[in-house]
């Protein structure tokens, strides 16, 4: 990464980034492998990644693993993800130690067999001494989510729902809005990931596939962000007062 990008890191000027990470299906069809394939090798960038972003400086990592809409695909898929993922469980607590990395998982825990569920919550648990963020939605959908986060809002006794009631009781909570959202291979949309915290998030889209997802690619992206000019609605400073 070149001085200029990480210095404007440390400064504070990229918080979170947020991973839509699609196309290892494509990445195995392309070369002959199955789709399983696919996955367990963008299993293993998923963690090249998020603890890449680590490194250079970004506390808050968020990534879209597993959609509520995911479990549409065929039962095999859906059980060598869940495989993947139990693995990846059983693994991690040493590797984000050392890393010094905290996982929160986004996404509804309830579905999953007792025995994963408390493994995540386990994880979550005993990570939570790092202050470093990495958010694995997985079974997450986000108007689920906001449904989710208005129903707890008003089982706490509101009546009347205000944004921050909202914000406060999503699985985000407490983590600033995604700066950049990454997507790879080719699509241009959300596909359900973070819809009320992407209000004014910046859109990256490459036509790498995930499983060829590389630093440099990561490297890319903050240059670019950091191109962009955000407004939030505003006008910037220079150009206020002009005609
Ligand atoms: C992303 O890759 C992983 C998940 C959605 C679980 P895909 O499996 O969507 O790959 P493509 O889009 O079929 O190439
Ligand atoms: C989005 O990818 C979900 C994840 C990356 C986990 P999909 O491959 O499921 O999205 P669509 O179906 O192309 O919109
Ligand atoms: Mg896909």
């Amino acid at each position: 990464m070149d001085v200029k990008t990480a210095e404007a890191i440390a400064a504070g000027g990229l918080r979170h980034i947020a991973f839509i990470m699609d196309g290892n299906g494509r990445w195995a069809k392309v070369r002959g492998k199955t789709r399983n394939e696919g996955h367990r090798r963008g299993a293993e960038v998923f963690e090249k990644i998020s603890e890449y972003c680590a490194e250079i400086g970004i506390r808050y990592v968020t990534v879209y693993a597993f959609s509520t809409e995911n479990w549409k695909r065929p039962e095999s898929e859906v059980s060598a993800l869940m495989r993947l993922f139990s693995r990846y469980i059983d693994t991690a607590l040493a590797r984000l130690s050392e890393k010094k990395i905290r996982i929160v998982f986004l996404g509804d825990k309830s579905v999953f067999p007792e025995k994963l569920r408390q493994k995540m919550v386990s994880l979550e648990k005993r990570s939570s001494v790092y202050d470093r963020i990495l958010n694995i939605a997985f079974n997450y959908g986000g108007r689920a989510e906001i449904v989710t986060a208005c129903n707890m809002a008003i089982e706490k006794g509101a009546s009347f729902l205000t944004e921050d009631d909202i914000s406060g009781n999503l699985y985000t909570a407490g983590c600033p809005d995604p700066d950049l959202i990454v997507r790879t291979a080719g699509e241009m949309r959300l596909s359900n990931f973070l819809l009320w915290q992407a209000a004014y998030a910046e859109f990256y889209y490459t036509d790498t596939l995930w499983p060829d997802m590389t630093k440099e690619d990561v490297d890319a992206a903050c240059v670019e962000f950091f191109k962009r000019k955000r407004r939030f609605g505003a006008l910037p400073d220079d150009e206020k007062g002009g005609k």
